[in-house]
């Protein structure tokens, strides 16, 4: 909360706004420049004076009534320097508890957060592991701000793909395998199908996937018109195809610890979908194709931008089904906003919905967000495709905690492989901006050094180990006084990297982007490995040197364990 000091202060002494300023605001080159400059040029050409005479105004006035946490400020050129006063800083990171880094800037309002989302009868894909890894830690961040997020996982129980697996079904079922291995035999008879119908498939928008007389697509429709009139012996099968795979996610949101407040099928919004689009063409905003299609003109100046929002049968489409959901999620959690995490390539998708439910006036619609992803790609190979060539999640976590084993085995270390593999997978997920690609390769997220979860997870269990000798000696309590005490350079940079993380936290939250929780996570680790290669703790010559480095290091364990929390890692105190 550093910078935020300094922010206000720049503020009310310059007239800046304080957006403005937080961007202004640089990390100066070397520590003898102070902890953080600001270069006054953009107040030299609004105050028409030369900058360097700005900078030795303004460090006057400041220096005439400053605050704890700053020690001097002075200016040198064009700059403002600021420095932070260190045991002060230092004071407050050696008593910093579990509850470090949260706030209440929640105010406990409602954010629904809809991820993960996988389709019944399909297994998930690795392309849906993003979505359920980001969406875990959004909602872990939510939390520790003191919001209310709600997980929702809206599972796809309807669209073609179902449609062609009661097909597939009542075709070629092997009921052994189903029962033995729910996800596998559901994947076979689906690829099954997909072979018979002999056509490609995008990734993404498997509701909209529709092949035009095609013999088996024509199956599979039939089968969706039999759910909808109501079919005893259809409604069946999807129950037993939704039970089975329901088996399966299950397994994997257990291995990844991940749960939900809400999991509801798309299909229970068949109706309060259907109602909007009555309403739409009751209000005249949406018009009937000869057909009977319905479509919205999204901008009305382009003819162009039609979308439909009900098909030609009056059958429902993927937008149908989002438009009832939001409107009854709105209805039973009035939440503050709502956020769609998906892959990218539905940006269209919930642009048009976001349009759309603006068009009717509903009232949240300016609260909607959608947070896309990129691709995972395996060596040259992209991920997501289907039919066949698909990698499951399921695969790659087992083979990351197999890997995770060999490894741990081979350092002859205690960890726990299902921990460390687990963890392997979340880091590199998360350390990645959620829409740039993520390069996978095992060896890479594996390695206990480099940016990596284990290396996190290492740095952990090392600073509790050390905890932990001197708990056996005895040495970790005492009396410091760190205004007696002279900070080494490492010790400095140590309690300023922790005095980061609340930052940190408000940022990630702010531009819906754990990568900066998971970079920050890694540097401090880097300076703590830095402090420890340099600074004696347990065999420091003097008590209160001693004490104090234990204290950092307990903290320094804190912090690393509340930021891990948030990315959904877990630590182990020996590894
Ligand atoms: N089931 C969809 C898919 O796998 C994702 C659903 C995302 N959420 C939503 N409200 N549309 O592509």
């Amino acid at each position: 909360m550093l910078k935020q000091i300094i922010i206000d202060l720049l503020s009310k002494q310059t007239g800046l706004r304080k957006e403005e300023l937080l961007n202004l605001i640089e990390v100066p080159p070397s520590e003898d420049l102070g902890d953080y400059s600001f270069p006054c040029f953009i107040l030299s050409k609004k105050e028409k004076k030369a900058s360097n005479l700005i900078a030795e105004h303004i460090a006057k006035q400041l220096s005439q009534k400053l605050p704890k946490e700053i020690e001097k400020i002075t200016s040198s050129g064009p700059y403002l320097n600021f420095f932070v006063n260190k045991t002060f800083l230092a004071e407050q990171i050696i008593k910093i508890d579990s509850n470090f880094g949260k706030t209440n800037l929640g105010k406990k309002r409602t954010v629904c957060i809809d991820f993960s989302a996988p389709n019944i009868g399909k297994p998930m894909h690795i392309g849906h592991i993003r979505s359920t890894i980001i969406g875990d830690s959004m909602m872990r961040i939510y939390s520790f701000l003191n919001y209310n997020p709600i997980g929702i996982n809206y599972l796809g129980d309807v669209g073609l793909h179902i449609g062609k697996l009661i097909v597939a079904y009542e075709l070629w079922l092997d009921k052994n395998a189903l029962k033995k291995d729910p996800v596998a035999e559901l994947l076979r008879l689906y690829v099954n199908f997909c072979g018979k119908e002999k056509s490609e498939a995008k990734e993404g928008m498997e509701q909209e996937e529709e092949f035009a007389d095609n013999e088996w697509t024509n199956k599979a429709k039939e089968k969706i018109k039999l759910l909808e009139l109501g079919d005893k012996k259809t409604e069946k099968i999807w129950d037993e195809i939704r039970k089975a795979s329901g088996k399966g996610f299950k397994k994997v949101y257990d291995l990844l610890n991940v749960s939900f407040d809400e999991t509801t099928g798309q299909s229970e919004f068949t109706r309060k979908g259907k109602n909007i689009v009555a309403l739409a063409l009751e209000r005249g905003l949406a018009k009937r194709e000869n057909d009977g299609a319905v479509y919205v003109q999204l901008d009305e100046k382009n003819p162009e931008s039609k979308k439909y929002i009900l098909r030609r049968n009056e059958t429902a489409s993927y937008i149908t089904y989002d438009l009832g959901a939001a409107a009854e999620r709105f209805k039973k959690y009035k939440f503050d906003k709502m956020i769609y995490v998906t892959d990218f390539r539905q940006q269209a998708h919930f642009s048009s919905l976001f349009i759309l439910l603006k068009l009717m006036n509903y009232e949240f619609s300016d609260n909607l967000i959608h947070l896309p992803f990129g691709i995972i790609k395996f060596g040259n190979e992209i991920i997501a495709t289907r039919e066949g060539n698909i990698i499951l999640l399921e695969d790659v976590l087992e083979k990351t905690i197999e890997k995770a084993k060999e490894e741990i085995k081979k350092r002859k270390t205690k960890g726990d492989a299902e921990k460390v593999g687990v963890g392997a997978i979340k880091y590199i997920i998360l350390k990645n901006e959620p829409i740039k690609d993520v390069q996978f390769s095992w060896e890479s997220a594996l390695s206990f050094e480099g940016n990596t979860g284990p290396y996190l997870q290492y740095s952990y269990a090392r600073a509790s180990s050390i905890i932990k000798k001197a708990k056996k000696k005895n040495i970790n309590k005492g009396k410091i006084n760190l205004k007696k005490q002279k900070l080494s350079k490492e010790e400095i940079r140590l309690v300023k990297k922790i005095s980061e993380f609340p930052e940190i936290i408000i940022n990630a939250e702010k531009n819906l982007n754990p990568s900066l929780i998971a970079n920050y996570s890694h540097e401090l680790c880097q300076i703590f490995n830095e402090f420890y290669h340099n600074c004696k703790v347990l065999t420091a010559e003097k008590k209160e040197e001693k004490i104090l480095r234990l204290r950092l290091v307990d903290s320094f364990r804190t912090c690393l364990s509340n930021s891990l929390h948030l990315l959904g890692i877990e630590t182990m105190e020996e590894m």
